[in-house]
């Protein structure tokens, strides 16, 4: 299988390393675009691969191609492929909130569209990253691509009216996870913890805590009440967070977040 990125940024690179260190795709089987010279120069010193400027270069050599544009470069893209792909390719998508059907429209033709949301730890093979098909798109196909994503994290199928939840869950999701461990340790600082003792015991809290969920199975109330002793410590913390209502902080993020998604798909 050669696969093709059309826009070799932050994701488009992630993948490109995730494929080529999972050691079932070689340099050789890659061919990524860019608008920028410099990315493309960057991107074949870097990895080996094959980098140019020209999109339907990559549609051509390519059984797979990745587009790793932004959603609002999407539909100029697609319209300047559309052409030259047909339905013996795979397209497969990443731009958040665009919807199968919109590429399918703008396509005008029976290609394979598949809509994938990954995130950031994609770059370390830690991602988790959702599968969604269009409507030309097979079971094959749908292997296909969670061939190429099982190189870079774990792969979930959901169907695609729920994409716009994914994206609002697991493709934002890292940021507010950072944002929680920037607070922790800061909150560490200022009760008087050195700040690289502080970084280690909040990471290696948060490390902690997702691996005892995943591992024990166990419900992450469970697990929280096997922490907090009557009249404690941490019912005390716990307490704090409850009134500054930390529920409906996560549940309004993550709405707003849904309803962006939608209206970049717009
Ligand atoms: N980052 C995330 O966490 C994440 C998660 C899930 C999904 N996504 C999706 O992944 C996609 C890529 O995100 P990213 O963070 O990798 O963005 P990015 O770093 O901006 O990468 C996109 C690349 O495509 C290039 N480009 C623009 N127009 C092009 C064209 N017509 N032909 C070829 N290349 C073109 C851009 O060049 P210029 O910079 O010069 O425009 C840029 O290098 C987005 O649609 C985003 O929604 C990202």
């Amino acid at each position: 299988m050669k696969i093709g990125f059309i826009g070799s940024g932050a994701m488009g690179e992630a993948l490109v390393k995730g494929l080529i260190d999972s050691g079932r795709y070689s340099p050789e089987d890659i061919c990524c675009s860019d608008i920028l010279k410099t990315r493309c120069g960057f991107l074949s010193t870097t990895y080996g691969v094959s980098a140019h400027r020209d999109n339907i270069k990559v549609v051509e050599s390519s059984d797979i191609i990745i587009l790793a544009v932004k959603p609002d470069k999407v539909r100029e893209v697609v319209l300047e492929v559309k052409g030259i792909i047909d339905k013996t390719k795979l397209l497969v998508s990443i731009a958040a909130g665009v919807s199968t059907n919109a590429i399918e429209t703008w396509l005008d033709k029976d290609v394979p569209v598949i809509r994938v949301v990954p995130n950031t730890p994609c770059v370390i093979g830690k991602g988790i990253s959702a599968i969604a098909p269009g409507k030309y798109s097979t079971e094959l196909h749908q292997e296909k691509a969670q061939d190429i994503f099982a190189c870079v994290g774990d792969t979930v199928r959901v169907s695609e009216s729920l994409m716009d939840a994914v994206t609002g869950v697991s493709g934002s999701g890292p940021a507010y996870i950072y944002l929680v461990i920037e607070a922790m340790i800061d909150a560490a600082v200022t009760v008087g913890l050195p700040r690289t003792a502080a970084a280690d015991l909040v990471l290696k809290t948060v490390i902690g805590s997702a691996e005892m969920v995943l591992q024990t199975g166990q419900h992450p109330a469970v697990l929280k009440a096997q922490v907090v002793s009557p009249g404690g410590t941490t019912a005390a913390g716990l307490n704090e967070l409850e009134s500054g209502k930390l529920r409906a902080l996560f549940t309004g993020a993550v709405k707003a977040a849904v309803q962006r998604a939608g209206e970049l798909g717009e």
